[in-house]
């Protein structure tokens, strides 16, 4: 029986979202990579339970992760029946539908039959009543925004979500999305988009939309699919993402200038006594209105570095005119 470390919320920081009621752990876990069938299920329960250990408590899933589409859910759903039945309150879980998941034309993008049907079918999966935050994962481009968010607006009242996001919405499809939600009387949680050193979009207006309208941000892939670390520093290690699971990080991406950028991120980083992925996600979270910076992990280690963070030195201005230096 699984018995959670018992000082473990004194270990993490916690961050308000937007201007909700919800509080956020600086660092979240998701379960897109390391958590479908390519995955043995001990591995997956390690990783689950080291988090939670740490303060950990908001694990981020999507009806397609997996492989195949679906599994992690499935696979969390048992996690689910094993350890955290009995902490369900202790945790925020968050899923999501937009892109493709089930053939034909209503498992795929934004309609109204598609989000309401696909949470259906995760809440099944995760052995759950209800997830905390349910999200659109992309804008579509098709679909009148006025049914996407009174399809996210129905869920909130249906409650079988407590609370409602989007994810890479550009600035001006979130600013329109946020006005939308609102006008029905239901207020955008949080906005998920992709942000790192190596992925400075969201600097470009929509971190600006975001805070002034009082919605949370959670930046995924902080350490673009683990280039911002030290392992390939050297070469490709075979337990890499880019070795073991190359769907979303071709090795061919990993090319001598990147590698040479990366290096030299990471000596900036040992000069500030961090890890390149602690100085990575630093970096994420120097903005207060960051509110979680949303990890992946293969294994219980990653999880336990990328931690310290919450201890991180401040930046002075000249580590971030050299990180500017090299990523703007
Ligand atoms: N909304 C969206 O469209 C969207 C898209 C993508 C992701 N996401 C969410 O964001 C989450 C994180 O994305 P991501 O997995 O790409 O994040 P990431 O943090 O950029 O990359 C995670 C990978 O980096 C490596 N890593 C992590 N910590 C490390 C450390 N301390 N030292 C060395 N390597 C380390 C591991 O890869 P190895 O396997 O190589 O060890 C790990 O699987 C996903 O699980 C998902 O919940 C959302």
């Amino acid at each position: 029986m699984y018995i959670p470390h018992s000082d473990r919320y004194e270990e993490m920081t916690y961050r308000r979202c937007g201007k909700s009621g919800l509080k956020l752990p600086l660092i979240s876990l998701g379960l897109w990579h390391n958590f479908g069938d390519i995955t043995p299920f001990m591995v997956q329960q390690t990783l689950l339970r080291t988090a939670f250990d740490h303060g950990i408590t908001h694990f981020d899933l999507a009806n397609n992760y997996g492989p195949p589409y679906g599994e992690a859910e499935r696979n969390f759903g048992e996690h689910m029946r094993r350890d955290w039945h009995t902490h369900r309150d202790e945790l925020v879980i968050s899923t999501k539908a937009g892109y493709d998941m089930w053939p034909g034309p209503y498992g795929d993008f934004g309609s109204r039959k598609y989000l309401i049907s696909s949470l259906d079918q995760s809440l099944k999966r995760m052995n759950v009543d209800y997830v905390d935050v349910f999200y659109h994962h992309r804008p579509d481009p098709s679909t009148p925004i006025e049914e996407t968010m009174g399809a996210l607006h129905d869920i909130v009242r249906s409650g079988k979500a407590l609370y409602v996001g989007i994810s890479n919405y550009s600035a001006v499809q979130a600013e329109e999305a946020i006005r939308v939600l609102e006008s029905m009387g239901t207020h955008m949680l949080i906005h998920q988009p992709s942000y790192s050193m190596l992925n400075r979009a969201p600097e470009q207006g929509l971190l600006d939309v975001l805070s002034d309208r009082g919605v949370g941000c959670i930046a995924f892939s902080p350490l673009r699919n683990g280039i911002l670390t030290n392992k390939y520093l050297h070469g490709i290690p075979a337990d890499s993402r880019a070795a073991s699971d190359p769907r979303y990080l071709k090795p061919d991406y990993l090319t001598d200038e990147l590698l040479d950028k990366v290096r030299a991120l990471n000596t900036i980083a040992h000069d500030r006594g961090q890890s390149l992925a602690e100085m990575a996600l630093s970096w994420v979270v120097r903005h207060d209105s960051m509110t979680s910076v949303l990890i992946g992990a293969s294994k219980p280690e990653q999880i336990l570095q990328n931690c310290k963070i919450v201890h991180a030195p401040p930046f002075s201005k000249s580590e971030l005119d050299a990180i500017d230096a090299l990523t703007l």
